[in-house]
């Protein structure tokens, strides 16, 4: 049988129940979902790129369907090389929209047999994203709820809200 693979890239600095949600949503679409983390030299990121993929590995520890893994380079030859056709997005406001109609017009300029997928975010998710959550949690706010009880953790960690954990 020939399994849909999915490519689900992105930063996930650090994963938010916005990504959750589109993860669980794309299973139900796709047999199998690579989330891939791009290896960006040219941005610094709050959590290592072994951080990252050790919190996402222990988010899906359960999940048989998916993967973890990282990637430099173009997407596009990353999705070949992984055998996958299928690229997934989340969507929130308008402010995405532009900036992955992009992506995706280029992506398809590219190779033409890698289609993009969009998922619209739940509306309990619209407003947050990565940089806000770590904005806030930087602040000491209160961000229970609205990511990973791992990654609550491991930004208190980081922001010495939680010394000794
Ligand atoms: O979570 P992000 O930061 O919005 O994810 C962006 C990502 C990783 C999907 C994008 O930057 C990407 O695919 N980078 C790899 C290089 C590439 O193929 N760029 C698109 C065509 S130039």
């Amino acid at each position: 049988m020939n399994q849909r693979v999915a490519i689900y890239p992105g930063t996930f600095d650090p994963l938010t129940n916005g990504h959750l949600s589109i993860i669980k949503r794309a299973l139900k679409i796709f047999d199998k979902l690579v989330i891939a983390i791009l290896i960006n030299p040219h941005k610094s990121p709050l959590f290592t790129l072994e951080e990252r993929i050790s919190m996402l590995k222990e988010i899906f520890k359960n999940e048989v369907n998916i993967e973890i893994d990282s990637f430099n380079g173009l997407l596009i030859d990353y999705a070949v090389n992984k055998g996958a056709n299928i690229v997934v997005r989340g969507l929130r406001a308008l402010s995405d929209f532009e900036y992955e109609f992009q992506m995706a017009l280029m992506n398809r300029k590219l190779n033409r047999d890698i289609q993009s997928v969009f998922l619209m975010t739940d509306y309990k998710w619209f407003y947050i994203s990565s940089t806000i959550i770590k904005e806030a949690a930087r602040c000491g706010g209160d961000i229970k709820g609205l990511v990973p009880p791992i990654v609550n953790e491991k930004l208190k960690q980081k922001f010495g809200f939680n010394k000794g954990v």
